[in-house]
Formats: C-alpha cells, sequence, structure tokens
C-alpha cells in the first residue's frame, strides 16, 4: 500500500513537472516529421545545450519547389552516441530513397545534396546515453550550390568559369596546371600526363617508390563505395576494382584505372568520362 502510494506520488510529480516545463520548451522532436518549404532554414532536434531523448525517431523532411532544385545541407554542430545514435540523410522523400549519409558521434559532417527535390533526414537514438544531438542549414537553389561563385546558373545546370568544373563548380581544373612543362599540358580542362607521369595533375612519378604518400588520380569516373577488391596489374600498368558496397546497393561490376591514360574503363573498356567536363564552356 505504502508503495503503490509512492508510486502514485511520482507520477503525480512527473505530471506536474512536465506540464511545467512543456509550454516553455519546444516539444520534442520524437515522432514527428516537421515539413520545410522555405528556401532557407534550420534544422535542430532542439535548442543548443539540451539533449535529445531516448529511444527518439524524428523526422524532417525538406521540399523544395520541383525536383529540378538542390538542397544543400551544412552541419553546423553534430553530436551523437558514436555508432548508436544516427542522423540519416535520404535524397527523396521516404526511407525507401537513396540514402546520401548515416552519421553518428562528433564528426561534422561534410555539405550534402540532394537532387529529387526532397530530402528527408531521420535522428534515430536507442533507449539509453543520448547527447546533444545537431544543428544543420538547409537552402533550397536552382542550381547546386548556387555554382560555388565560379559560374552562372542557366536552367538548373552551372556554366562554370573557364578554370573550374563540376556540377557546381567547385572543381578546379587543371590544378598547378598540370605541372607544365615537365609533368604534363593543360588541354580542354584536362591534364595529359608526359609519360612518365600520371594522375590528375600528373603529380605521380613512374619511378618513384616512396609510400605514404597520397595523390589524387581522378575526379568522378568510380563511384564512391567501400569493401571493394582491388588489385595492381604491372603488366597492363592498371587497376582492377571489383565490387563493394555503397550506402544503397552491393556492387558487381569491374572498374579499370589506367595509369597510361589517367582514365576509367567500365569492364567493356568503354571509357568512363570525367563528369565534370559536360558542362565546362
Ligand atoms: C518556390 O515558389 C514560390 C512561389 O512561386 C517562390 O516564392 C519561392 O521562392 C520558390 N522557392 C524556391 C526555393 O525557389
Ligand atoms: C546530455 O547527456 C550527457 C551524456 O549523457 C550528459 O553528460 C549531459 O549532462 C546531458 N546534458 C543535459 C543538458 O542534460
Ligand atoms: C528559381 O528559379 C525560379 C524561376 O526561374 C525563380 O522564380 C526562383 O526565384 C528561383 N529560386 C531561387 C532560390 O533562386
Ligand atoms: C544562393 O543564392 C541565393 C541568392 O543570392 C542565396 O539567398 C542563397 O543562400 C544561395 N544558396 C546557397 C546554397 O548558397
Ligand atoms: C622517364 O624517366 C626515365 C627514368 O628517369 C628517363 O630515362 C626517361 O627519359 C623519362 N622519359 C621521359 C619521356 O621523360
Ligand atoms: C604504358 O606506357 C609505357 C611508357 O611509359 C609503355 O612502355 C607501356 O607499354 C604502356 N603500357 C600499356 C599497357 O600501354
Amino acid at each position: 500500500m505504502r508503495e503503490l502510494y509512492k508510486r502514485c506520488l511520482i507520477v503525480f510529480l512527473t505530471c506536474c513537472i512536465q506540464a511545467y516545463v512543456g509550454p516553455l520548451t519546444q516539444p520534442p522532436c520524437d515522432r514527428s516529421r516537421r515539413v520545410f518549404t522555405d528556401s532557407w532554414g534550420i534544422i535542430t532536434d532542439g535548442p543548443p545545450g539540451s539533449n535529445y531523448t531516448q529511444d527518439s525517431h524524428c523526422e524532417w523532411l525538406i521540399k523544395a519547389n520541383n525536383s529540378e532544385q538542390f538542397i544543400t545541407l551544412k552541419f553546423q554542430s553534430m553530436g551523437t552516441e558514436c555508432s548508436y545514435d544516427y542522423v540519416y540523410v535520404y535524397d527523396g522523400d521516404s526511407f525507401n530513397s537513396p540514402l546520401l549519409g548515416s552519421f553518428s558521434g562528433k564528426t561534422e559532417p561534410q555539405e550534402i545534396t540532394a537532387t529529387s527535390g526532397y530530402m528527408l533526414i531521420l535522428l534515430y537514438s536507442d533507449t539509453n546515453y543520448v547527447l546533444e544531438g545537431f544543428r544543420a542549414e538547409y537552402t533550397i537553389s536552382n542550381c547546386s550550390r548556387n555554382c560555388s561563385n565560379h559560374g552562372f546558373c542557366l536552367e538548373h545546370s552551372c556554366i562554370c568559369e573557364v578554370d573550374w568544373g563540376g556540377r557546381d563548380c567547385s572543381f578546379k581544373l587543371c590544378q598547378e596546371n598540370c605541372g607544365y612543362p615537365e609533368r604534363g599540358v593543360c588541354s580542354q580542362g584536362k591534364c595529359i600526363c608526359t609519360p612518365n607521369y600520371s594522375g590528375l595533375s600528373c603529380t605521380m612519378y613512374k619511378y618513384d617508390n616512396t609510400g605514404n604518400k597520397w595523390h589524387w588520380i581522378f575526379s568522378g569516373g568510380i563511384s564512391p563505395r567501400a569493401a571493394h577488391t582491388a588489385i595492381y596489374e604491372e603488366g597492363t600498368n592498371s587497376l582492377y576494382v571489383f565490387g563493394g558496397y555503397d550506402l544503397n546497393n552491393v556492387l558487381g561490376d569491374l572498374m579499370i584505372f589506367r595509369f597510361n591514360s589517367t582514365r576509367w574503363e567500365d569492364e567493356d573498356g568503354i571509357v568512363v568520362g570525367m563528369y565534370f567536363m559536360k558542362y565546362n564552356m
């Protein structure tokens, strides 16, 4: 009896506290979906200094005017329990849409762009330990990232300045001028390397055997992936990459990087283009 009385009291007190706190703070995002249609906005699970709730499932849907527009999400802060609580970002209006990213922990994710006219964000947390959550800013624009100040927007495509490329003109073409004249020469926005060099800006020297150095060999060509296998074959001076997976699919393709010509081919020998050439003037 006494136990029951105590429990009632606790229930009563909890109710009181909730009733008192409730109107003063935002309602928790849990089990809710908020829809945003303005061209700019802030998305967050709650005010700074407050934690998201345990076992939450919060959804935010950003809707552009049409599927031609781009939605860009830029994180301002991020903090979830690493590998237990996640922020998922989808390119579409449902959880069957392509997943653009799944983020956990305290590393601020890079900028993400959705191209379907929708972006769906989900905060999922498990039943214990919570952190402050995230805060992100979104922008809807007619061209991807407004062409990064290196081009102008024409009917939803960027027309880039002469030295810039990419869907959003954020990619500097012919970096380091391709190491002209010994390493290579810039031709139509692409480095053509001399025989002893390869890579995107011809930085890889054929007879350099020192390791622990990164070279950017290409932009575009192969789709981002993990858990693939790769071998280098000396006779053809090529790297063969097979399979792996991305955030949405298990992959079964064979892709070949030819160091001699600095290009990717698929298994039928068809050259996979540098995606950024197409919008360049
Ligand atoms: C969407 O359309 C409305 C009405 O035409 C306009 O006011 C608004 O700026 C548009 N939003 C974007 C992101 O282009
Ligand atoms: C948020 O959660 C962390 C970890 O559980 C805790 O240290 C912190 O005090 C909590 N902050 C608030 C405002 O409840
Ligand atoms: C996008 O383009 C439409 C039509 O050209 C224009 O009305 C609208 O203001 C543009 N939206 C933004 C965010 O620039
Ligand atoms: C694009 O440009 C418009 C108008 O100048 C600006 O309001 C908007 O913030 C820009 N969007 C991005 C993603 O930079
Ligand atoms: C490539 O490097 C080798 C070894 O250093 C050198 O003998 C050869 O002349 C170089 N070829 C060209 C085209 O520079
Ligand atoms: C690659 O280029 C070198 C010269 O730099 C040449 O000896 C070799 O035969 C070429 N390999 C292929 C597969 O074309």
